[in-house]
């Protein structure tokens, strides 16, 4: 909260920043390229008689065209538009703004009969277009006699002057002209090797930029062959260049073009092209100052109230979460490694959830195998349907899955959650579920005995960890070789905690929700009354793994008259050769006291009465073999339900007809759930994690 709120302030803070430098520091521009010039431009252009647009040219003093005298003539050409050249306190020079310009043009001044030229031609800004009276001869078109030198013509120009005149150094020079035709600063042209008006024809281009930050002006000069030559580059060197502020000398809203005159001697003074390209100062105008205002505060506005949204959402989200401890939200906050996945993410790793990806499918949802390409981890997608049935206890419990970290655990790497659809993202487990290497395998690809005791240690040692080292006590609840994952070493991983669920938390569970999970031959028979699983009856669930491991048959294989694994080997253990239940395909390659160890302690798991099944700790020791195995009785004990005694209990009185009482008669137990767990996780053979 605090972190936001700092960057709240250091955003506000920048966006002023922002502002104000785009206010000192920007130079938008706007240029326009004139010329060749035809009669349109009349349009738009001040064109002062009598000067005329004739010959492609802007004439500013008259042109041989016509039978006006050429002599003592003056005119302007103005492009007929004000452009705002300086902003701020006219009394204050320091904080006035003054926009920079630059202005190239190609100019022909024509001396006539090869006679003596005269006066000259300039580039002007003037702060209107109106050309004063008497401005012919050393005027220029700029001032009169009367009011030359006045701070009241507000003009600047650049002089190209070709009649020297009293204060003139020549009469081939250039100068910047204030107010006056006086010039501030001459600078002779023949020391450039250039003749403004020679005898002949010749083109000029001529630069000017003026920077208006450092208020500043530099004139360049360069030749061009012809009118339709390309533009020669600026040379490098002006020449001339001086201070100017126009800020102190034109209108803030003035004009630019061209002025000139003739007198006694006359000249032709024709501008062939003209490019003009003007800062536009900001604020130059009211509607782009109301933008400016418009961004200053309505940014921060907008940011502001995207922010207030934001924070509504995340306070309603946390409210909600509050609300209800259950909540995805509980979930989001959780420490540890498991991260939220992006839906795109994993849909792209299984590519878009790809049939040929799936590893298997079940109750709850469908396992896709994935890649993320980034890290290169291979992953098992498994996806929830849709529509989940008490999703938050769900949730809930995945809070804990969450923190359950042990080495025969099929560790979870993280979730996500879109769209009310749910996905938890495992490791992949390249040797697949234990199911698909013990049903299926031939002689040859089955697990040998090693990794058969190998795995089922693992089991034990998970189991054992859920039981009791994690601070929580969780229950698997769904134990089955189908659920227990192999990886690449042939461990066992203890994978689907789906069901898992605290013990001590006493709220109900989202497969209670369904039914009692788990499948025919895994469940004990309490579960059936209780539809409530115990740590009991996990090692029930653990004592048909192990005798299915062994016998390599599935808990629910009918041998003979016997319709359960488990009551098989009982039979066999009565009349003294357990032995013979060891699968067929492992031959004689296995370890003899180890096999009588795992199908003792197989039966004695598989005991009726929860409290007489060994617990997960003596499970270790009599794994390891330290501790002996459990005396198993030759006749399977009765099943007797004793904490609801009545019409809802039932009783197994033989190990021979037991398998009928399985059938259930008023429990929990759902047979549509049984099917579909039937059908759907095992008819394949799949597994699902
Ligand atoms: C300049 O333009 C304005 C309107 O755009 C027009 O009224 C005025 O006559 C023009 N001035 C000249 C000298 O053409
Ligand atoms: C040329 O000058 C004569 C006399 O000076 C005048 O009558 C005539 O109108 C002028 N022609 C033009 C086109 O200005
Ligand atoms: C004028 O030209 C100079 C140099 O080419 C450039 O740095 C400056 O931005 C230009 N000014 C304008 C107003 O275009
Ligand atoms: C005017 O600008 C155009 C386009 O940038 C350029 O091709 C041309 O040479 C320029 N003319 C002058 C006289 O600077
Ligand atoms: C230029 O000379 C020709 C003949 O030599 C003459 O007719 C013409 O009037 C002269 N032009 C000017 C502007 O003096
Ligand atoms: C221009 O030509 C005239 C006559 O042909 C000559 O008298 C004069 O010296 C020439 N001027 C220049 C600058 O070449
Ligand atoms: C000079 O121009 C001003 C207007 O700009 C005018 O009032 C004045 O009469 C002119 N003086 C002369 C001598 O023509």
């Amino acid at each position: 909260m605090k972190g936001l709120v700092l960057w709240l302030i250091g955003f506000l803070i920048l966006h002023l920043m922002v502002v104000a430098i785009a206010e000192t520091r920007e130079l938008k521009t706007k240029t326009y390229p004139f010329g060749p010039f035809d009669s349109s431009y009349y349009d738009n252009f001040a064109v002062i008689k009598p000067a005329t647009i004739s010959n492609d040219a802007l004439q500013i003093t008259p042109d041989s065209v016509g039978n006006f005298s050429l002599n003592d003539r003056s005119g302007r050409i103005l492009f007929n538009q004000t452009f705002k050249l300086w902003d701020g306190d006219s009394k204050k020079i320091a904080v006035r703004k003054v926009a920079s310009f630059n202005t190239s043009f190609l100019i022909n001044v024509f001396r006539v009969n090869n006679s003596v030229p005269g006066e000259g031609v300039t580039f002007l800004i003037a702060s209107d277009t109106a050309l004063p009276p008497g401005s012919s001869g050393q005027y220029l078109g700029l001032t009169n006699s009367s009011t030359d030198g006045l701070s009241s013509n507000k003009l600047v120009a650049i002089e190209l002057d070709t009649f020297k005149q009293d204060f003139d150094p020549d009469d081939n020079h250039i100068g910047l002209n204030i107010n006056s035709v006086r010039s501030k600063k001459t600078v002779s042209l023949s020391d450039f090797g250039i003749q403004i008006a020679p005898n002949g024809t010749k083109f000029y281009v001529v630069w000017i930029d003026y920077d208006g930050q450092n208020k500043w002006i530099q004139v360049f000069l360069e030749e061009q062959d012809e009118v339709s030559s390309p533009t020669p580059s600026k040379p490098a060197k002006p020449v001339l260049s001086s201070d100017l502020d126009l800020s102190s000398i034109v209108k803030q809203d003035a004009y630019f073009g061209f002025s000139g005159s003739t007198g006694s001697h006359v000249q032709l003074n024709c501008v062939l092209r003209w490019n003009l390209t003007v800062q536009i100062l900001p604020g130059a105008n009211k509607g782009s100052k109301l933008f400016k205002i418009g961004l200053a505060v309505g940014v921060p506005v907008v940011v502001l109230s995207l922010l207030a949204i934001g924070l509504t959402y995340y306070w309603y989200r946390k409210w909600k979460a509050r609300s209800d401890p259950n909540i995805l939200g509980a979930l989001k906050s959780l420490p540890g490694t498991p991260r939220e996945f992006k839906f795109r993410d994993l849909k792209k790793a299984t590519n878009n959830f790809d049939e040929k990806h799936k590893l298997g499918q079940g109750g709850f949802g469908v396992v896709y195998k994935g890649l993320l390409p980034k890290e290169n981890l291979e992953i098992a997608v498994k996806k929830f349907s849709g529509d989940i049935k008490g999703k938050d206890d769900f949730l809930a419990e995945l809070t804990i899955i969450n923190r359950l970290r042990h080495k025969h655990l099929v560790p979870l790497l993280g979730w996500c959650h879109k769209n009310a659809m749910l996905l938890l993202v495992y490791d992949y487990m390249p040797n697949g579920s234990l199911d698909a290497h013990i049903f299926c395998g031939s002689e040859k690809t089955t697990l040998n005995w090693n990794l058969r005791y190998k795995v089922v240690s693992g089991v034990a040692s998970a189991l054992h960890y859920l039981h009791n080292e994690y601070d929580q006590k969780v229950v698997h609840r769904d134990l089955k070789a189908s659920n227990i994952m192999l990886d690449s070493n042939f461990n066992a991983r203890l994978g689907d905690f789906g069901l898992a669920r605290a013990i001590e938390n006493e709220k109900t569970s989202y497969a209670e929700l369904e039914g009692v999970p788990g499948t025919m031959g895994y469940i004990a028979p309490e579960c059936f009354h209780t539809a409530k699983a115990t740590r009991e009856s996990d090692v029930y669930g653990f004592g048909a793994v192990l005798l299915e491991v062994v016998c390599g048959q599935r808990p629910w294989t009918k041998i003979g008259e016997f319709l359960l694994l488990v009551d098989w080997v009982w039979c066999l253990h009565r009349e003294g050769r357990i032995l013979e239940a060891v699968d067929e395909r492992l031959g004689s390659d296995y370890v003899v006291e180890e096999a009588e160890r795992l199908l003792l302690l197989g039966l004695a798991c598989s005991h009726p009465i929860a409290s007489e099944r060994p617990k997960t700790q003596a499970i270790l020791q009599i794994l390891s073999g330290s501790m002996a195995v459990p005396h198993v009785p030759p006749f399977k004990p009765a099943f007797v339900w004793t904490s609801m005694p009545g019409p809802d209990s039932f009783s197994i009185t033989s190990s021979f007809n037991n398998t009928a009482d399985l059938t259930p008669a008023s429990s929990g137990w759902s047979p549509h759930y049984f099917s579909r767990d039937v059908q759907g996780e095992f008819s394949d053979g799949s597994a699902l994690m």
